[in-house]
């Protein structure tokens, strides 16, 4: 198994890559990227701690070498939000990293699953969509966009305020910003008010911006990241590697009857999206939150596929 991170030497690139050289499978090859020429000390440093996970670095201008065999690529590559910003801001500095990184999966490592980390997500996945396309690559199961950090965040609310329930499910559905980001605790055992709903779906919507205030101007989640990262690349793995019934959240094309892109619960198989999972039932609170967030949702979503479209033209 072959994982690659672009931006691998960035705020999330680092523990991600930390993690996944403890935690890949015995065997794996991990490939570390990134244009700053740290790199190849990050993978020099990671290549001291004892495991059976073979780790390179790459830097320079050009991902191929990092790409060549790929199962999966891991992207956190761009700019992180500072106080003050919504994710959408980072869209004019993150549009074109993403473009020029997924042009060169799309020729390197077609087959390879490609996880979007880089904010902001729902615009960012459909670019690489539309670029994927571009040169006759597209497979909408093989691309997401990682939104497995809500469902963290969701289901460490829960255990913060639950002392009876290990482990908590929570499904997020949406996407990754603001108000489209709508966690379903009414799937939790517990019975909440609406009121409580409420409360608690906006704090997972304002759970990343929390970070970024706490940060106070040094950037965004990179720890939890990192982590939701991980979870989700192990779920790829395993699935890669056969086990079936591996259910996990993501964002990806498909499955919802009013957006294109959407955040669902998904079994994976080896070649990604196995089937895409029902989501009910919804309490009225989160389908109003779904309801009211979809024409931001579908804007964001149009925002990707424009900007590919006039780059491609071009
Ligand atoms: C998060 O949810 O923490 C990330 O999307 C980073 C951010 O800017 O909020």
């Amino acid at each position: 198994m072959k994982v690659v991170v672009l931006g691998a030497a960035g705020g999330i690139g680092q523990p991600l890559s930390l993690l996944l050289k403890m935690q890949l499978p015995a065997g794996s090859e991990l490939a570390l990227y990134d244009p700053a020429p740290m790199t190849r000390g990050v993978a020099v440093d990671l290549s001291h701690i004892p495991s059976r996970v073979q780790v390179a670095g790459f830097t320079g201008r050009d991902p191929s070498a990092a790409l060549a065999g790929a199962d999966i690529v891991l992207i956190p590559a761009g700019i992180a939000r500072k106080p003050g910003m919504e994710r959408s801001d980072l869209f004019k500095f993150n549009a074109g990293i993403i473009m020029d990184l997924v042009q060169h999966c799309g020729r390197v490592c077609p087959k390879a699953l490609i996880a979007i980390i880089t904010n902001p997500v729902n615009s960012m996945v459909p670019i690489a969509a539309e670029v994927l396309t571009q040169l006759g690559v597209y497979d909408p199961r093989r691309l997401f966009g990682l939104t497995s950090l809500d469902v963290a965040r969701s289901e460490s609310f829960c255990l913060d305020m639950n002392r009876e329930v290990d482990a908590p499910v929570v499904p997020v559905v949406g996407g990754h910003s603001g108000l489209t980001i709508v966690p379903l605790f009414s799937h939790v055992a517990e019975h909440y008010t609406d009121e409580q709903l409420r409360a608690l779906i906006a704090r997972v919507q304002q759970a990343g911006t929390e970070v970024v205030e706490a940060k106070a101007g040094a950037g965004s989640a990179t720890l939890a990241m990192a982590y939701a990262a991980l979870r989700f690349c192990l779920s790829l793995v395993r699935a890669k590697q056969g086990e079936a019934d591996i259910r996990e959240y993501a964002y990806i094309e498909g499955g919802h009857p009013q957006a294109r892109f959407f955040s669902q619960p998904m079994l994976l198989g080896p070649d990604g999206v196995a089937q895409v999972l029902d989501y009910s039932p919804v309490h009225s609170v989160e389908q109003a939150a779904i309801d009211g967030m979809l024409p931001t949702l579908n804007q964001e979503i149009q925002q990707g596929i424009d900007y590919a479209r006039n780059v491609l033209q071009d």
